[in-house]
Protein backbone atom coordinates (compact mmCIF):
# COMPACT_ATOMS: atom_id res chain seq x y z
CA UNK A 1 0.00 0.00 0.00
CA UNK A 2 1.36 3.68 -1.11
CA UNK A 3 -0.33 6.78 0.65
CA UNK A 4 1.04 9.92 -0.40
CA UNK A 5 -0.38 13.11 1.46
CA UNK A 6 0.10 16.47 0.14
CA UNK A 7 2.82 16.03 -1.88
CA UNK A 8 4.34 19.35 -3.26
CA UNK A 9 7.79 20.08 -4.80
CA UNK A 10 9.59 23.13 -6.35
CA UNK A 11 11.86 23.16 -8.63
CA UNK A 12 14.31 26.69 -9.19
CA UNK A 13 15.51 27.09 -12.65
CA UNK A 14 17.04 30.83 -13.71
CA UNK A 15 16.30 32.17 -10.29
CA UNK A 16 12.70 31.04 -10.75
CA UNK A 17 11.09 28.82 -8.27
CA UNK A 18 8.75 26.33 -10.19
CA UNK A 19 5.78 24.24 -8.37
CA UNK A 20 6.16 21.22 -10.64
CA UNK A 21 3.68 19.29 -8.20
CA UNK A 22 0.75 20.32 -6.54
CA UNK A 23 -1.07 18.76 -3.09
CA UNK A 24 -0.76 15.56 -4.74
CA UNK A 25 -3.14 12.69 -2.68
CA UNK A 26 -2.87 9.19 -3.93
CA UNK A 27 -4.13 6.04 -2.72
CA UNK A 28 -2.85 2.84 -4.09
CA UNK A 29 -3.59 -0.75 -3.10
CA UNK A 30 -1.51 -3.77 -3.13
CA UNK A 31 -1.59 -5.74 -6.21
CA UNK A 32 -3.17 -2.25 -7.96
CA UNK A 33 -1.74 -1.92 -11.67
CA UNK A 34 -1.67 1.95 -11.17
CA UNK A 35 -1.44 4.28 -14.16
CA UNK A 36 0.09 7.77 -13.84
CA UNK A 37 -0.91 10.16 -17.37
CA UNK A 38 -0.07 13.31 -18.12
CA UNK A 39 1.63 15.45 -20.82
CA UNK A 40 5.15 15.82 -20.98
CA UNK A 41 6.42 18.31 -18.12
CA UNK A 42 2.70 17.31 -15.81
CA UNK A 43 5.50 15.97 -12.78
CA UNK A 44 4.71 12.07 -13.45
CA UNK A 45 9.47 11.66 -13.56
CA UNK A 46 9.18 13.89 -10.64
CA UNK A 47 6.43 11.88 -8.53
CA UNK A 48 8.27 8.71 -9.27
CA UNK A 49 11.84 9.62 -8.14
CA UNK A 50 10.23 11.11 -5.17
CA UNK A 51 8.12 7.57 -4.77
CA UNK A 52 11.40 5.55 -4.90
CA UNK A 53 13.09 7.80 -2.54
CA UNK A 54 15.88 9.53 -5.13
CA UNK A 55 14.19 13.00 -4.50
CA UNK A 56 12.95 14.51 -1.75
CA UNK A 57 9.40 16.38 -1.40
CA UNK A 58 9.21 19.61 -0.25
CA UNK A 59 6.36 18.97 1.91
CA UNK A 60 3.69 16.49 2.56
CA UNK A 61 4.05 12.77 3.32
CA UNK A 62 4.47 9.16 2.25
CA UNK A 63 3.31 6.14 3.42
CA UNK A 64 4.73 2.97 1.63
CA UNK A 65 4.16 -0.91 3.26
CA UNK A 66 2.73 0.99 6.72
CA UNK A 67 6.39 2.24 7.17
CA UNK A 68 6.47 7.06 6.67
CA UNK A 69 9.27 7.53 4.45
CA UNK A 70 11.64 9.49 5.54
CA UNK A 71 16.12 9.99 4.76
CA UNK A 72 16.43 7.47 7.76
CA UNK A 73 13.49 4.42 6.32
CA UNK A 74 14.24 5.11 2.47
CA UNK A 75 16.88 2.45 2.73
CA UNK A 76 14.71 -0.30 4.12
CA UNK A 77 11.77 0.81 1.82
CA UNK A 78 13.61 1.50 -1.52
CA UNK A 79 14.87 -2.23 -0.74
CA UNK A 80 11.12 -3.38 -1.13
CA UNK A 81 10.76 -1.94 -4.70
CA UNK A 82 12.00 -1.82 -8.00
CA UNK A 83 12.29 0.21 -11.05
CA UNK A 84 11.72 -0.13 -14.84
CA UNK A 85 12.85 2.87 -17.64
CA UNK A 86 12.50 3.60 -20.77
CA UNK A 87 15.77 3.11 -22.04
CA UNK A 88 16.22 0.14 -19.53
CA UNK A 89 19.67 1.38 -18.00
CA UNK A 90 21.44 -1.67 -18.25
CA UNK A 91 25.51 -2.22 -17.91
CA UNK A 92 26.67 -2.68 -21.69
CA UNK A 93 29.93 -4.20 -20.69
CA UNK A 94 28.03 -6.59 -18.61
CA UNK A 95 26.64 -9.76 -19.76
CA UNK A 96 23.09 -10.46 -19.42
CA UNK A 97 23.64 -13.04 -15.97
CA UNK A 98 25.43 -10.18 -14.61
CA UNK A 99 23.33 -7.58 -14.78
CA UNK A 100 20.25 -9.48 -13.62
CA UNK A 101 22.11 -10.55 -10.67
CA UNK A 102 23.29 -7.26 -10.37
CA UNK A 103 21.10 -6.50 -7.11
CA UNK A 104 21.92 -9.55 -5.34
CA UNK A 105 25.88 -8.96 -5.75
CA UNK A 106 24.68 -5.30 -4.09
CA UNK A 107 23.43 -6.73 -1.45
CA UNK A 108 26.16 -9.37 -0.27
CA UNK A 109 24.26 -12.22 -1.81
CA UNK A 110 26.57 -14.89 -2.46
CA UNK A 111 28.20 -15.55 -6.49
CA UNK A 112 26.42 -19.17 -6.53
CA UNK A 113 23.12 -17.60 -4.93
CA UNK A 114 22.63 -14.50 -7.10
CA UNK A 115 23.71 -16.29 -10.61
CA UNK A 116 21.20 -19.23 -9.82
CA UNK A 117 18.90 -16.91 -8.72
CA UNK A 118 19.65 -14.88 -11.58
CA UNK A 119 19.14 -17.63 -13.89
CA UNK A 120 15.63 -18.45 -12.76
CA UNK A 121 14.14 -14.79 -13.20
CA UNK A 122 15.89 -15.20 -16.73
CA UNK A 123 13.46 -18.65 -17.78
CA UNK A 124 10.58 -16.76 -16.10
CA UNK A 125 10.93 -13.45 -18.86
CA UNK A 126 11.59 -16.17 -21.52
CA UNK A 127 15.55 -15.22 -21.64
CA UNK A 128 17.11 -18.13 -20.28
CA UNK A 129 19.16 -19.13 -23.68
CA UNK A 130 20.76 -15.48 -23.72
CA UNK A 131 22.66 -15.95 -20.10
CA UNK A 132 26.08 -15.10 -21.69
CA UNK A 133 25.28 -12.56 -24.07
CA UNK A 134 26.06 -8.75 -24.24
CA UNK A 135 23.93 -6.25 -23.73
CA UNK A 136 24.36 -4.85 -26.86
CA UNK A 137 23.72 -7.86 -28.87
CA UNK A 138 19.74 -7.42 -27.96
CA UNK A 139 16.58 -5.66 -29.33
CA UNK A 140 14.85 -3.70 -27.13
CA UNK A 141 12.38 -6.08 -26.03
CA UNK A 142 14.65 -8.46 -25.15
CA UNK A 143 16.57 -5.42 -23.25
CA UNK A 144 13.35 -4.73 -21.35
CA UNK A 145 13.31 -8.66 -19.90
CA UNK A 146 16.53 -8.32 -19.16
CA UNK A 147 15.44 -5.05 -17.21
CA UNK A 148 12.28 -6.62 -15.59
CA UNK A 149 14.37 -9.94 -14.58
CA UNK A 150 16.64 -7.87 -13.10
CA UNK A 151 13.79 -6.12 -11.57
CA UNK A 152 12.28 -9.19 -9.78
CA UNK A 153 15.31 -11.02 -8.78
CA UNK A 154 15.03 -9.36 -5.58
CA UNK A 155 11.30 -10.11 -5.14
CA UNK A 156 10.04 -6.73 -4.81
CA UNK A 157 6.55 -5.69 -3.22
CA UNK A 158 6.14 -2.86 -5.87
CA UNK A 159 7.33 -1.68 -8.89
CA UNK A 160 7.85 1.63 -10.55
CA UNK A 161 7.70 1.41 -14.23
CA UNK A 162 8.78 4.84 -16.12
CA UNK A 163 7.41 4.63 -19.60
CA UNK A 164 8.49 1.25 -20.33
CA UNK A 165 7.07 0.74 -23.76
CA UNK A 166 7.69 4.02 -25.05
CA UNK A 167 11.10 2.76 -26.99
CA UNK A 168 8.87 -0.23 -28.30
CA UNK A 169 6.95 -1.40 -31.31
CA UNK A 170 3.22 -2.49 -30.44
CA UNK A 171 4.11 -6.07 -30.80
CA UNK A 172 7.10 -6.09 -28.05
CA UNK A 173 5.01 -3.68 -26.01
CA UNK A 174 1.83 -6.06 -26.01
CA UNK A 175 4.79 -8.89 -25.05
CA UNK A 176 6.04 -6.15 -22.10
CA UNK A 177 2.67 -5.51 -20.89
CA UNK A 178 1.45 -9.10 -20.62
CA UNK A 179 4.92 -10.16 -18.56
CA UNK A 180 4.06 -7.17 -16.24
CA UNK A 181 0.84 -8.27 -15.76
CA UNK A 182 1.73 -11.85 -15.60
CA UNK A 183 4.31 -10.74 -12.65
CA UNK A 184 1.30 -8.60 -11.00
CA UNK A 185 -1.06 -11.55 -10.99
CA UNK A 186 1.56 -14.71 -10.14
CA UNK A 187 3.38 -12.40 -7.51
CA UNK A 188 0.71 -9.60 -6.21
CA UNK A 189 3.50 -6.96 -6.95
CA UNK A 190 1.85 -3.57 -7.02
CA UNK A 191 2.73 -1.70 -10.35
CA UNK A 192 2.87 1.83 -10.93
CA UNK A 193 3.15 2.79 -14.51
CA UNK A 194 3.81 5.81 -16.00
CA UNK A 195 3.03 6.26 -19.44
CA UNK A 196 1.85 8.50 -21.93
CA UNK A 197 0.27 6.12 -24.11
CA UNK A 198 -3.49 5.46 -23.17
CA UNK A 199 -3.99 2.23 -24.95
CA UNK A 200 -1.26 1.16 -23.02
CA UNK A 201 -2.64 2.24 -19.51
CA UNK A 202 -5.74 1.76 -20.19
CA UNK A 203 -5.04 -2.20 -21.17
CA UNK A 204 -3.44 -2.71 -17.72
CA UNK A 205 -4.49 -0.44 -15.10
CA UNK A 206 -7.50 -0.81 -12.59
CA UNK A 207 -6.94 3.00 -11.56
CA UNK A 208 -5.49 5.83 -13.13
CA UNK A 209 -4.55 9.36 -12.10
CA UNK A 210 -4.19 12.06 -14.68
CA UNK A 211 -1.84 14.35 -13.89
CA UNK A 212 -1.26 17.87 -15.40
CA UNK A 213 0.55 20.90 -14.06
CA UNK A 214 1.67 18.92 -11.59
CA UNK A 215 -1.74 18.77 -10.25
CA UNK A 216 -3.93 15.69 -10.41
CA UNK A 217 -7.19 16.56 -12.50
CA UNK A 218 -8.92 13.07 -12.22
CA UNK A 219 -8.50 9.55 -10.43
CA UNK A 220 -10.62 6.72 -12.88
CA UNK A 221 -11.56 3.63 -11.88
CA UNK A 222 -11.11 1.86 -15.06
CA UNK A 223 -12.29 -1.58 -16.92
CA UNK A 224 -9.77 -2.95 -18.44
CA UNK A 225 -9.59 -3.23 -22.37
CA UNK A 226 -8.01 -5.31 -24.40
CA UNK A 227 -4.16 -3.45 -25.87
CA UNK A 228 -4.74 -4.73 -29.55
CA UNK A 229 -0.97 -4.16 -31.58
CA UNK A 230 -1.90 -3.56 -35.17
CA UNK A 231 0.84 -5.41 -37.52
CA UNK A 232 2.36 -3.40 -40.31
CA UNK A 233 0.86 -5.87 -42.89
CA UNK A 234 -2.75 -4.94 -41.62
CA UNK A 235 -1.82 -1.45 -41.15
CA UNK A 236 -0.95 -1.14 -45.20
CA UNK A 237 -3.72 -3.49 -45.81
CA UNK A 238 -6.41 -0.57 -45.09
CA UNK A 239 -4.10 2.35 -46.62
CA UNK A 240 -5.03 2.92 -50.32
N1 LIG B 1 16.06 18.44 -11.84
C1 LIG B 1 15.21 19.38 -12.32
N2 LIG B 1 15.47 20.69 -12.16
C2 LIG B 1 14.62 21.63 -12.64
N3 LIG B 1 13.45 21.36 -13.24
C3 LIG B 1 13.13 20.06 -13.42
C4 LIG B 1 13.99 18.99 -12.98
N4 LIG B 1 13.41 17.82 -13.31
C5 LIG B 1 12.25 18.13 -13.92
N5 LIG B 1 12.07 19.47 -13.98
C6 LIG B 1 10.88 20.16 -14.54
O1 LIG B 1 9.77 19.70 -13.80
C7 LIG B 1 8.64 19.51 -14.63
C8 LIG B 1 8.15 18.07 -14.51
O2 LIG B 1 9.12 17.18 -15.07
P1 LIG B 1 8.93 15.62 -15.13
O3 LIG B 1 10.17 15.06 -15.71
O4 LIG B 1 8.48 15.14 -13.81
O5 LIG B 1 7.72 15.52 -16.17
P2 LIG B 1 7.10 14.23 -16.88
O6 LIG B 1 5.63 14.30 -16.65
O7 LIG B 1 7.80 13.02 -16.44
O8 LIG B 1 7.40 14.53 -18.42
P3 LIG B 1 7.70 13.49 -19.62
O9 LIG B 1 6.37 12.95 -20.06
O10 LIG B 1 8.31 14.37 -20.68
O11 LIG B 1 8.65 12.44 -19.13
C9 LIG B 1 9.08 19.92 -16.02
O12 LIG B 1 8.69 21.24 -16.23
C10 LIG B 1 10.58 19.80 -15.97
O13 LIG B 1 11.18 20.69 -16.87
MG1 LIG C 1 8.98 11.58 -17.43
Amino acid sequence: MIELNGITKYFITNKEKVLVLDDINLMIEKKDIFGLVGPTGSGKSTLLRILTGFMSPDSGSIVIQDKQLTPTTKYAIVRETSMIFQHFNLLSNLTVLENVALPLKLRKVSKLERLQKAKEVLGFVGLENFSNEFIRTLSGGQKQRVAIARAIITQPQIIFCDEPTSALDEKTTFEILSLLKKINEEFHTTIILVSHDISVIKSMCNKIAILENGRIENIITNKISEFKPISYLEAFNHAE
